[in-house]
């Protein structure tokens, strides 16, 4: 017991959640938005990750107590004051993977199906992938990437490339994991810019990642703020992205809003970086603040517009969660 609780992630979570005094979160809780916020209620207190499904018009959710929801948005919705709390549904329950998280989601549009990274949270024993038709959400296929006697691992989120390959980070061993379009595992990517030289930086290390459409990854390293650009046509050739006009650290999930254009979620609840030559070099061009006390851990785009998934839920009896609209 103590061994899993002593998992770093699990470490830093706590950490997180303890140093925000509860009076602050309740003046949080009552200031009002300076933007536009979908509010949801859900069964479970902690969402990891939320992407918009744009053909079905509805937020897909992963629960880190294991599963997928999704937050239908109706037609006529109108956002303002008063708007209506939206309702999560559960469209994904999958009993063999009961003790897990499910964390990053990806939409494959091509192949109509959700990619769920699924992984043990406290005990960094096993990290999988699975897939879900987003029609039936019957699952496709359920790639196991490490288990009981590999090295401790978390897999944290995936990016799919064109031809339907995807990439899983691991936020523990920071290496990423290919898995082929028909759920095959295929290879390890490693290299020694994944990990930085300070201890304290390894604790989270790879985390959001995107496939870029001229054909390369970006990868952010948490706790170093590193960026990294990984050309896929060039054998994986790994770049550290230089980045300026602010730090990186704290990063977590991440979009591209356009192929010059990424957001990334975590504290500060947003960062909007910008690249003019392909990503190689990219500034910090924008700041959003949120509710920090609810942790920012994912972003999306909907209809051209950023919203921000955040961690915790609050509220009783009913939870409500919020994924927030950021303006930078
Ligand atoms: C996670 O799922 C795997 C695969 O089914 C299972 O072997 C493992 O025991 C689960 N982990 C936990 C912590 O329950």
């Amino acid at each position: 017991m103590p061994v899993r609780f002593c998992s770093p992630r699990f470490l830093v979570f706590i950490f997180l959640i303890s140093a925000i005094p509860i009076a602050y979160i309740i003046s949080e809780e009552r200031a009002v938005p300076t933007t536009h916020v979908f509010h949801y209620h859900s069964a479970g207190f902690f969402r990891e990750c939320a992407k918009w499904d744009d053909q079905g018009r509805r937020f897909l959710v992963s629960f880190l107590e294991g599963g997928v929801g999704e937050i239908r948005v109706p037609d006529d919705y109108a956002p303002g004051p008063g708007d209506v709390v939206l309702k999560e549904v559960t469209v994904v329950k999958d009993f063999d993977l009961a003790g897990n998280s499910s964390l990053g989601i990806a939409i494959d549009r091509l192949r109509n199906r959700l990619l769920v990274v699924v992984a043990d949270l406290l005990g960094n024993r096993y990290s999988g992938l699975a897939a879900y038709d987003l029609s039936s959400w019957k699952r496709l296929f359920l790639t196991r990437l490490s288990g009981p006697s590999d090295e401790k691992s978390f897999a944290d989120d995936v990016a799919i490339d064109a031809g339907g390959n995807a990439y899983v980070t691991d936020a523990k061993a920071s290496k990423i994991w290919k898995v082929g379009a028909d759920g095959e595992f295929l290879s390890i990517i490693r290299n020694p810019l994944f990990t930085p030289k300070q201890w304290y930086k390894t604790l989270v290390a790879l985390n959001g990642i995107v496939y870029h459409p001229d054909g390369y990854l970006i990868v952010i390293h948490t706790f170093s703020g590193n960026l990294f650009k990984i050309d896929l046509a060039k054998g994986y050739e790994v770049k550290l992205i230089e980045v300026v006009g602010g730090s990186l650290v704290f990063g977590d999930g991440l979009d591209l809003i356009s192929p010059t254009k990424l957001v990334v979620a975590g504290n500060p609840s947003g960062r909007l970086v910008e690249s003019s030559d392909g990503w190689e070099t990219a500034s910090v061009v924008g700041k959003f603040k949120g509710p920090i006390h609810r942790l920012s851990t994912a972003a999306t785009v909907k209809d051209g517009k950023v919203y921000l998934n955040h961690l915790v839920g609050m509220g009783y009896p009913k939870k409500t969660h919020a994924l927030v609209e950021a303006v930078f």
